[in-house]
């Protein structure tokens, strides 16, 4: 992706390995300072995924992808079965900081082939060194593909909403939600972006509303409750969202607020797209409903966090000190309010998405 810094313009992946070290765009600092964190650990590298310094489910599957070539440079010693016990610990951990983004999922399932492969810890190594890089570039291809396709739905000057960070934040670069806005944009379309502010976390408002500038983009950022009066007095066209997951009938799992917005949609006739590689698709879960949706922390939504320009930590408590607080971080949209999933190999209904990865 494209970063301004200092007036010039450079190109940045949000996660990269070099050595023995994982790199990420440290996302929690966005829009105030850009910065890059470096784990030279698999434990560091899942909690960097558990904190939310990387996020988004192309990108944490990425992670945990270096995590596990990570965790097999780290290992000490030449029993290979004393090996395989320590990537066996390392995959869990790294599946165990977030449940809901299948990409980890698929991800560290694909890195666990290469292991199987062979029974010599050094060629391990080298085949998870080769895999893990593949992974992310071919992930990178996905979501230029997903672009490519979703551009043919952007009309000039198409007035678009969308929900959470599905840019090339959340993914190693394009983007899902976001690329065929970005390639729309590059063809002179001229695109016009409603972001939600996607509370608690502010994806929309801090990180989407970032990339666009970093774009040229024209956006304006919206209360998460706004998107209904919008739509009503007829200033939004369409809607793409991105997915942390989709079951077998089309179900999708989106960041919270992500139903309600497409309910929205349906009752006021704008069509509704997701936008998401193969590797979100969960063909073990039937339904959305036997998803596992993460509940983080009440303090995300007790109190308004931030990084102040001079890198410093600010924490407002925004509600009474003895108020409790739910905060279920995604929600189910059922596969009836989707017009059309938005893949790199094409454009389908939500009904009738491939079958196999
Ligand atoms: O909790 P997050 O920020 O990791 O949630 C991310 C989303 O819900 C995105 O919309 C999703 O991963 C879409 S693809 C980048």
């Amino acid at each position: 992706m494209k970063v301004k810094i200092n007036g010039t313009m450079e190109e940045y992946r949000t996660v990269w390995m070099t050595d023995s070290v994982i790199y990420m765009i440290n996302q929690p600092k966005l829009p105030a300072c850009f910065q890059i964190y470096g784990s030279d650990n698999h434990r560091k590298t899942a909690k960097s995924i558990k904190d939310m310094i990387v996020r988004g489910a192309p990108a944490i599957g990425a992670t945990g992808a270096f995590g596990i070539t990570q965790a097999a440079i780290e290992f000490k010693g030449d029993d290979f079965s004393c090996f395989l016990r320590h990537m066996e610990e390392a995959k869990k951990t790294l599946k165990d900081a977030r449940p809901t983004a299948y990409d980890l999922f698929y991800a560290i399932d694909k890195m666990s082939e290469e292991i199987d492969k062979t029974s010599s810890i050094k060629e391990a190594i080298s085949l998870l060194q080769e895999a893990s890089l593949n992974y992310a570039n071919e992930s990178t291809e996905r979501c230029r593909l997903i672009g490519v396709n979703g551009e043919k739905l952007i009309r000039d000057s198409s007035r678009i909403l969308t929900h959470c960070n599905a840019g090339a934040l959340g993914c190693v670069d394009y983007g899902t939600a976001l690329a065929p806005i970005r390639i729309a944009n590059d063809n002179g379309k001229k695109p016009f972006v409603f972001v939600d502010e996607t509370r608690p976390r502010c994806q929309g408002s801090r990180l989407t509303a970032w990339e666009l500038i970093q774009e040229d983009i024209s956006h304006s950022i919206i209360v998460d409750n706004a998107a209904g009066y919008l739509m009503r007095k007829g200033e939004i066209d369409l809607v793409i969202v991105g997915a942390d997951r989709i079951t077998s009938n089309g179900d999708v799992i989106n960041k919270i607020g992500t139903y309600e917005k497409a309910v929205l949609a349906k009752e006021n006739n704008i069509p509704f797209y997701v936008a998401a590689p193969k590797s979100t698709f969960d063909y073990n879960s039937k339904t959305g409903d036997e998803t596992e949706i993460e509940e983080r922390s009440e303090d995300e939504v007790l109190y308004m966090w931030g990084i102040d320009s001079d890198n410093r930590l600010n924490n407002v408590r925004i509600a009474p000190k003895e108020s409790k607080a739910r905060n279920p971080a995604f929600d189910v949209t059922p596969a009836k309010y989707i017009s059309k999933i938005i893949t790199e190999e094409g454009i389908y209904n939500p009904q009738e998405i491939p079958t196999k990865h």
